[in-house]
């Protein structure tokens, strides 16, 4: 891989994607909706990357786009897409309004066919797999999700691409998330902002849900997407994850104990016995890209106190 297209670089994982790999070499053309200033773009991409202002709407017309900027994919380009919206945040919204992204990875697909991309590398999410359970008979349990119309979208976008790879003859790789963290804890998820919360001493409501989350810091999420850019497989589907998920409850309570807990540093969790992991299996990333995730959610604290 020497170069690097990413739409929804303006966002928590395609900005520290670009980051990373334009910090090891890697010319990155970053695609986004904002009008940024060239400051803005070293600052946030690093230094000798490129920006191009474009919305998902116009994502068949980025050929066009790239010429007139004298720009150049080459022969080793890998297109990375991680554009997606819903109304208000990333999983809110109507099930056409969530579909819409579906709609518009597939055109982005089809583009990295025609700029001669090698390889189209999309973002999925834990909830699809979640939700694909009940698709494949594989529970029995009620199902209760506040995440359906995105669930189901993000399924439609990685079955839509699979195929269309397929037709258009690109290879496809598909990557699953649970929870992305930066560990300024700028970016305003439900999870971000808990920890921010705890970390500040604000009282918080103690999460009942008992499914399993893997919180991963964006530094390495950012290490996995370079590693699967240059050796990840047509076809596969990996989850990028750190394999030690726990519930909500116990990441909140080992993170209270490092931040109130003197000495605490080791403070740390189990993953629950009695509940289902397959979900979060890494061995097959590990096995094809080599990556494992090194930073430790402890790591957290460390990171925030930094002056
Ligand atoms: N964050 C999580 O907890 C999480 C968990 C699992 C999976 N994921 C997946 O990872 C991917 C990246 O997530 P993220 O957390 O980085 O999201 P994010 O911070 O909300 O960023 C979304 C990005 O997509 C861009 N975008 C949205 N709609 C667009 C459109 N119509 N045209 C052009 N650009 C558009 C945004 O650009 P603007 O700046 O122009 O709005 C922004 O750069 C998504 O596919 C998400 O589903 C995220």
């Amino acid at each position: 891989m020497k170069k690097a297209i990413i739409t929804g670089a303006t966002g928590l994982v395609g900005m520290a994607v670009a980051r990373h790999l334009t910090s090891i070499g890697i010319e990155v053309l970053s695609l986004g909706r904002q009008n940024l200033s060239s400051e803005d773009i070293s600052r946030s991409f690093g230094l000798g990357s490129r920006y191009l202002q474009l919305a998902m709407a116009e994502i068949a017309l980025l050929a066009e786009h790239i010429e007139l900027m004298e720009w150049s994919p080459g022969d080793e380009c890998v297109f990375f897409n991680f554009a997606w919206q819903g109304r208000h945040k990333l999983t809110d919204g109507t099930f056409k309004e969530q579909l819409t992204n579906a709609v518009y990875s597939t055109e982005a697909l089809r583009t990295a066919k025609k700029l001669g991309c090698i390889k189209f590398i999309n973002a999925g999410t834990l909830e699809e797999t979640v939700v694909e359970q009940f698709l494949l008979g594989k529970t029995d349990d009620p199902f209760q999700s506040t995440q359906t119309n995105y669930a189901l979208a993000k399924l439609a976008s990685r079955d839509m691409c699979k195929m269309v790879a397929f037709l258009e003859k690109i290879d496809y790789v598909h990557t699953r998330l649970s929870v992305p963290l930066a560990p300024d804890l700028t970016k305003g998820s439900y999870v971000a902002t808990t920890l921010k919360k705890i970390s500040e001493g604000v009282p918080y409501d103690r999460p009942k849900n008992m499914q399993l989350f893997d919180i991963i810091l964006i530094d390495d999420v950012a290490r996995a997407f370079y590693l699967i850019g240059l050796s990840g497989k047509n076809k596969a589907d990996y989850f990028i994850g750190t394999s030690r998920p726990a519930t909500l409850a116990q990441y909140f309570e080992a993170f209270e104990s490092l931040v109130n807990i003197r000495g605490s540093e080791n403070a740390d969790f189990v993953t629950p016995k009695n509940l289902n992991t397959v979900n979060f299996e890494t061995e097959t990333l590990h096995r094809d890209t080599g990556f494992i995730a090194t930073a430790l959610f402890q790591n957290l604290l460390k990171a925030l106190r930094r002056p």
